[in-house]
């Protein structure tokens, strides 16, 4: 695997691989890489010939009060699990070359409406970071695909609303969320949690699971959406939202209809974690 710096040095790599017909795929990532990034990696490798991987802590989808300074940086292992994952290429650009001219002298990104419910509501500015960022990426590696996990419904979302919108030639492809024996999703979040809050951790999945059957036994949305949340409170979490919407992320008025989501955010102590669960009620 060759590991990129500078834009210069990945435009060369990516030139020489479309002289030979390539096509090329791609997975953005924030790093501290786990088997559930690995598994975009493999899903990238079976739709492209030639797969690129880029590690950026990108500090404009990270509010004031985010974990940003204390995001997990562990470039030695995701390296090596990357390498050993098939990946071609890894691109590991600084702030610097991301944003030229300096995160406030950047040029802005607003997908509006998306942006504000959900983790948007709780998280102002956040997707409007993650938009830019992508949109960035997408421009320095022009990937035939790329691929983003499910397990961030609603950035998935967003992701696709902007490459349509700005007319990227870019095909997005989603992953399925990998998750641990008990069901918790795999998250680089996860290891900010105590023994304890582990434990606990494990009621988010089964909360959807909760409203999902709920929703198949045709109950009132509003009425286990609450219930839910009092399940989740009671087992210590503090909760940022527990919803079920259409794929869309528009709100879902009755139970018995096709191509549902329940969403979750909660936070354990100080760290916050999400999860959905897409299923079928009609
Ligand atoms: O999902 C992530 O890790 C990040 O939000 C992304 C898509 C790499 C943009 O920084």
């Amino acid at each position: 695997m060759q590991t990129h710096t500078t834009l210069a040095a990945l435009r060369a790599q990516l030139r020489q691989w479309r002289r030979d017909g390539s096509s090329v795929g791609f997975v953005p990532t924030m790093g501290n890489l786990h088997a559930g990034h690995h598994e975009l990696v493999k899903l990238a490798r079976r739709h492209a010939d030639r797969v690129v991987a880029s590690i950026f802590v990108n500090p404009t989808q990270f509010g004031p009060n985010e974990d940003y300074a204390r995001y997990p940086r562990t470039p030695d292992s995701d390296i090596h699990g990357l390498a050993e994952t098939g990946c071609d290429a890894l691109f590991l650009p600084t702030v610097e070359q991301m944003y030229p001219f300096g995160t406030m002298g950047c040029v802005q990104m607003h997908v509006p409406g998306i942006t504000d419910i959900l983790c948007g509501a709780h998280r102002p500015g956040h997707f409007n970071g993650v938009a830019q960022v992508v949109a960035r990426l997408f421009n320095m590696v022009q990937p035939d695909l790329a691929v983003f996990g499910r397990k961030d419904y609603q950035q998935l979302q967003v992701i696709r609303y902007m490459t349509r919108e700005m007319s990227f030639p870019v095909e997005i492809i989603p992953a399925p969320t990998l998750r641990e024996a008990d069901g918790l999703a795999m998250s680089s979040r996860n290891q900010y949690l105590d023994a304890d809050q582990r434990q606990t951790a494990v009621r988010i999945h089964q909360t959807l699971q909760f409203m999902r059957d709920a929703a198949r036994q045709g109950l009132p949305i509003t009425g286990f959406e609450d219930e839910a949340s009092s399940r989740l409170e009671a087992a210590g979490f503090t909760v940022d939202y527990v919803q079920v919407r259409h794929g869309d992320l528009t709100r879902a008025k009755s139970p018995n209809e096709p191509g549902l989501v329940a969403l979750i955010a909660a936070r354990l102590g100080k760290t916050r974690l999400i999860d959905n669960l897409e299923f079928d009620a009609a």
